[in-house]
C-alpha cells in the first residue's frame, strides 16, 4: 500500500503555474470551515511568489514557489504556464443571475432615465411581464443560442461558476424550457452551473385574479417535476409586498424544501418586508438584494448560515441612491457575497469585476472583502464551497491570471476587464 501510494504521488503534474507574483488562495487554515464573516472577510491567504500545481483538473498543491516546485513532479507531459509576476485569483462565482432571457429591455432603461420608476413600468405591463411575454414565444434552441453567447461574455470577465434562475416562463412548459436551456447552455459555454427554479418570480397576468391557483400550480406541479427530474437543485421566491407576500413565500419555500430542493429568496429589496428573516428561519442558502433589510433581518442572518447576497449592479442600473447596508451586515457578523443579478431589466451587467468596483465605492466594502464575496462566500451561497471559491489542494483548478500584479486593481479600474486568462478544471478557456 505504501509503495502504491508513493508510486501514485510520482505521477507527473498536468500543469504547473509558476511565477505568480501574488497568489490569492483565499485559503486560511486558521479559520473555521464556513463562509467568511467579520475580519475573516478580508483574509485572502496571499502568497507572494507563488506557484500552483494541477492534476486531473484539481489543485494538487499551491503555495510559495520554492517549496511547491521542490515537491512537484514535473514530467515531459507537464504544461508549464508562466504567470510572469501576475496576480492569480480563484475564478469568480456569480451566485445570482437571470441569464436566460429573450430580448433586451433598453426601452425601459430609457424610460427610467426620463423619470418612470421600475414599479410603474412593471405595473404598466413592462418589467418581468415584458420578458415573460417575449420568452414564451421562443424555442428552447433559440434560448440556448442566446444564453451561450451571454455566458461566454460573463466568462470573459472571469466567471467560472454561475447560478442561473428560471422565472421568465411562469407556466409549467416555459419554466421547464428555461431550465433545460440553462443546463444545456452552461455545458456548451463550459461553466459550472447551479440552477434555481424561480417560478415564483411574478404572478403571471392570466392568474391576476387567481393568485391561489398560481401558488398551487407552483407547489403541486412545477416544483415536484423540477425536483423529480433534477431540472434545478434550488428554488427562489420574489418576496415583496407587490409580488409574493410572506405567507405565500413560506408556503412555496417549504414545499420546495420538502421536495429536497435548497432555497434562496429575493428579499427586502423594494420594501422592508421580513424576507431575509424568513430565509434565515427556513435555512435558505441565501437571502438576496437586502437594500431595505432592517435590524431584525440583519440579526437573523448573522445568527444563521444563510449568506447575504448583495446585488449592487441593480441599484446602479436603476439609478437609485440606496445600496444594501454592507458595512452593517459585515459588522453584525453576516456572511456577505456579491453577484451580478445579470438580467435584462434591473441589471444587464455581465462583469463581476465591475460589481466589485461598485461594492467598494458605493457600499464601502474593502477590495479584499469584495474578493472574498465573489469567490469563497459566493461558493458557500451556492453550496459549492467544497469544489470552488478558493485555491487549496483538492479543489477544482478554476483560476484567473490577471492582467495586474495586485488584486486591488480589479476594483480600482472600474469598467476595465482585468482578466488575462480563465482556467476551469485546469483547462484554459479563453484565448
Ligand atoms: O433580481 N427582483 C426581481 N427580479 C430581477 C429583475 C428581473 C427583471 O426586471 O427582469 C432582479 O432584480
Ligand atoms: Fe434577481
Amino acid at each position: 500500500m505504501r509503495h502504491e501510494e508513493k508510486a501514485l504521488n510520482r505521477i507527473a503534474a498536468d500543469m504547473v503555474v509558476d511565477h505568480v507574483g501574488q497568489l490569492c488562495t483565499l485559503h486560511d487554515p486558521e479559520l473555521v470551515a464556513g463562509p467568511r464573516r467579520g475580519d475573516g472577510m478580508a483574509s485572502l491567504g496571499i502568497v507572494t511568489d507563488g506557484a500552483l500545481v494541477i492534476r486531473d483538473g484539481r489543485v494538487l498543491d499551491c503555495g510559495p514557489r520554492d517549496r511547491v516546485l521542490a515537491d512537484a513532479v514535473v514530467g515531459s507531459s507537464t504544461e508549464l504556464v508562466d504567470a510572469d509576476g501576475a496576480c492569480v485569483v480563484p475564478g469568480w462565482v456569480d451566485p445570482h443571475t437571470h441569464a436566460v432571457y429573450g430580448r433586451t429591455r433598453q426601452d425601459e432603461f430609457e424610460r427610467r432615465i426620463r423619470g418612470e420608476t421600475y414599479l410603474e413600468i412593471a405595473a404598466a405591463g413592462g418589467g418581468i411581464h415584458a420578458s415573460v411575454a417575449d420568452l414564451r414565444t421562443r424555442s428552447q434552441d433559440d434560448l440556448i443560442a442566446l444564453t451561450v453567447k451571454r455566458l461566454l461574455e460573463l466568462r470573459s470577465f472571469g466567471t467560472t461558476t454561475i447560478e442561473i434562475k428560471s422565472g421568465y416562463g411562469l407556466s409549467f412548459e416555459d419554466e421547464v424550457k428555461m431550465l433545460r436551456a440553462a443546463r444545456i447552455a452552461s455545458r456548451v459555454a463550459d461553466m459550472g452551473a447551479v440552477l434555481t427554479c424561480l417560478a415564483a418570480h411574478e404572478l403571471p397576468g392570466e392568474y391576476r385574479d387567481r393568485r391561489g391557483e398560481y401558488v398551487a400550480l407552483i407547489c403541486e406541479e412545477i416544483l415536484p417535476t423540477v425536483a423529480a427530474e433534477h431540472l434545478a437543485e434550488r428554488l427562489d421566491v420574489f418576496c415583496e409586498p407587490t409580488v409574493f407576500d410572506l405567507e405565500e413565500t413560506e408556503t412555496i419555500l417549504r414545499t420546495g424544501l420538502d421536495l429536497g430542493l435548497r432555497a434562496c429568496v429575493h428579499a427586502d429589496e423594494l420594501a422592508s418586508f421580513g424576507g431575509a428573516a424568513l430565509a434565515a428561519r427556513l435555512g435558505a442558502d441565501s437571502a438576496d438584494h437586502l437594500i431595505r433589510i432592517d435590524a431584525d433581518g440583519i440579526s437573523a442572518l448573522a445568527a444563521s448560515d444563510t449568506v447575504a447576497v448583495l446585488l449592487p449592479g441593480t441599484v446602479f442600473t436603476l439609478g437609485l441612491q440606496k445600496y444594501a447596508p454592507a458595512r452593517e451586515l459585515i459588522a453584525a457578523g453576516c456572511a456577505v457575497a456579491l453577484a451580478t443579478d445579470y438580467n435584462p431589466g434591473s441589471s444587464p451587467v455581465p462583469s463581476m469585476p465591475l460589481i466589485q468596483s461598485i461594492a467598494c465605492t458605493q457600499m464601502r466594502m474593502s477590495p479584499a472583502e469584495a474578493l472574498v464575496a465573489v469567490t469563497l462566500n459566493a461558493a458557500w451561497a451556492l453550496g459549492r464551497a467544497h469544489d470552488v471559491g478558493s485555491l487549496a489542494p483538492g479543489k477544482q483548478a478554476d483560476f484567473l491570471i490577471l492582467d495586474a500584479d495586485d488584486y486591488r486593481l480589479v476594483a480600482y479600474h472600474a469598467g476595465r476587464n482585468p482578466v488575462a486568462a480563465v482556467y476551469r478544471e485546469g483547462r484554459r478557456l479563453n484565448s
